[in-house]
């Protein structure tokens, strides 16, 4: 599964600035490779998030393309996209998220729920939730969970379709050591099955798993 980034970047208003648009990202061409884990660092309020959003379908550029297999993502109806985003994208937002009137197993199960059958999923949800080792929680609602745990979970949700592109901000932030390892294994087997994998992080154990290392500055990416 081959994404392209041409030239892409994004407008944002800001009201009080000297200019009331500024560019958060700027013009950025970008082919994260196959098979391999692409590490983004950078500083706080740099530009990662809005990049790998705009990459995995979340947020529309101002300017440029993302391609996904020679298609153009953003001119798709907005059904088209969320269905090639569900069947594609394994996405990890920063920050937690998680439907909380559901339990960990619905949560993880949601992107197959949606548009196909669970049921033919649960072995597989039940041994990504074991190996990241929260299967204890099957049946616990997500409102009860810890930050790690709901990371976790979001982890696993991601995993659950096999998806090609997988698409992590900031994976490890809220994990103590041991779980960044097993967190971090699961996403490099996945690209060592023929993923590409993008992670978005500022965890310095994450680095050993990086084939490839970006550094974004004021919106522009460079590699290191
Ligand atoms: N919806 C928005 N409207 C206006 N400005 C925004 C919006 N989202 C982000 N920004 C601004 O764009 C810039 C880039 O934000 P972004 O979230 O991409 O940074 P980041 O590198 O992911 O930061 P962090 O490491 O803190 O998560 C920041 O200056 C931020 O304040
Ligand atoms: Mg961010």
């Amino acid at each position: 599964m081959k994404l392209t980034a041409e030239k892409i970047g994004r407008m944002y208003f800001r009201s009080g600035r000297d200019t009331n648009f500024f560019y958060a990202v700027q013009s950025i061409d970008f082919e994260p490779e196959e098979g391999k884990v692409t590490v983004i660092t950078g500083r706080s309020g740099s530009g990662k998030t809005t990049f790998i959003n705009m990459l995995c379908g979340l947020l529309t550029p101002s300017c440029g393309k993302v391609m996904l297999d020679g298609k153009d993502i953003y001119a798709l109806s907005d059904r088209e996209r969320s269905l090639l985003r569900n069947r594609s994208f394994g996405i990890i937002p920063q920050g937690q998220t998680g439907l909380q009137c559901l339990t960990v197993a619905e949560n993880v199960l949601l992107p197959v729920s949606m548009y196909g059958r669970a049921g033919e999923k649960e072995d597989k949800a039940k041994k990504l939730l074991e190996m990241l080792g929260i299967d204890d929680l099957w049946d616990v609602y997500s409102n009860e969970l810890s930050g790690g745990e709901l990371r976790r979970m979001s982890v696993a949700r991601a995993l659950i379709n096999d998806p090609g592109i997988i698409v992590a901000d900031e994976p490890t932030g809220d994990l103590d050591g041991d779980t960044t390892v097993l967190v971090m294994e699961l996403l490099k087997k996945r690209s060592e099955n023929g993923a590409a994998v993008i992670i978005v992080t500022h965890d310095k154990d994450v680095m050993p798993y990086a084939d490839t290392v970006y550094t974004m500055e004021k919106g522009v990416l460079k590699k290191q």
